[in-house]
């Protein structure tokens, strides 16, 4: 296996070198040790980052909630499963194939991706549709930085994202779940939005396996499943490409999946949610459209229907 997803072309060979430096010197001006993208491998212990103005004001969850009640069906289904069965997944070497749509397709090393891009760390709520939420301290670059190094052809509409699938590694490959690969996709605009991110790290340490290392994505405005995770393709397409939960049970999961109180789960309402970690008499509390980013992100779906685009 080793070698497999050994990327072939290096950032230095699409980013400018100026900008390169510029990025490493703000690394370096941030005064941590600057570990990320240094040495290229996935293991990156304290990964040196700068506060993010887009982080909400409450207060994260704790490492051991976050990184111990997980979504992550290619290692179970229950939320204990990912913690208990990930450790034994594969993440160096890594790489990314990105390709469709793009000016410069190709297979990104890791280690190439996260060199020299400024890490920051951005406070967002994580709002699953099984209407319970979290808040994570993620560490993360925006996904438009990727897209804007690869360079995206005129005619690209949307973003199609793919997990590894390595079922010696992964146990919950084993069950028709879903249609592996896990899948997901966003329009481009929402791609190329500002609060749309590549996590790579959580509280300034790199992701555990089963919060999506080395790569996941997170969109804090829609449900948790679109934050497809540990990702190994990246496709700029025409038109809007599949996505696993809304192939499995398309008239539960739309392609949108935008947090929205007022449009219910055919089997549940979407009104409130429970705070993990709220504790046993916390109560609910109400969810917020578009998960409390709605300032930033309501204008991209002005004039759509969200009851029918959910
Ligand atoms: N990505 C993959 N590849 N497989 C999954 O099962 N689950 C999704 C999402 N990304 C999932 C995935 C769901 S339903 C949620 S709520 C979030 O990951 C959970 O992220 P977390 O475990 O880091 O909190």
């Amino acid at each position: 296996m080793a070698g497999r997803y050994k990327g072939d072309l290096a950032w230095s060979a699409v980013t400018p070198k100026s900008d390169y430096l510029n990025r490493r010197q703000l690394i370096l001006s941030a005064g941590a040790a600057a570990t990320v993208g240094v040495t290229g491998g996935p293991a990156l212990a304290s990964i040196a980052t700068v506060p993010s103005r887009y982080s909400t004001d409450e207060t994260p969850n704790t490492w051991d909630e976050i990184t111990s009640y997980n979504n992550f069906y290619e290692f179970g289904t229950d939320k204990e499963d990912p913690k208990r069965n990930a450790g034994r997944l594969t993440i160096d070497p890594w790489a990314v194939q990105i390709d469709g749509l793009v000016e410069r397709p190709g297979s990104y090393d890791f280690g190439d991706i996260v060199a020299g891009v400024q890490m920051e760390e951005r406070i967002y709520r994580l709002r699953c549709v099984e209407a319970w939420s979290m808040v994570v301290p993620w560490v993360g670059f925006e996904l438009k930085d990727l897209l804007d190094r690869v360079g995206v052809q005129p005619s690209a509409r949307y973003v199609a994202f793919e997990t590894l699938a390595r079922p010696d590694e992964m146990p919950g490959l084993r069950y028709p779940v879903l249609d592996w690969p896990y899948r997901e996709g966003l329009r481009l605009d929402e791609a190329m939005h500002p609060l749309t991110i590549l996590a790579t790290g959580i509280y300034g340490e790199a992701l555990p396996n089963q919060n999506g290392a080395p790569l996941r994505l997170v969109v804090p405005w829609k449900y948790g499943f679109k934050s497809i995770k540990s990702i190994v393709r990246i496709t700029l397409t025409a038109d809007e490409p599949p996505a696993s939960w809304n192939m499995a049970q398309p008239n539960e999961y739309g392609f949108y999946s935008n947090v929205n109180p007022e449009v219910d789960h055919p089997r549940w309402s979407q009104a409130t949610e429970r705070r993990i970690g709220g504790g046993l008499f916390a109560g609910r509390q109400p969810t917020l459209m578009f998960n409390g980013y709605a300032d930033e992100v309501a204008g991209l779906y002005a004039g759509m229907d969200l009851a029918k685009f959910y």
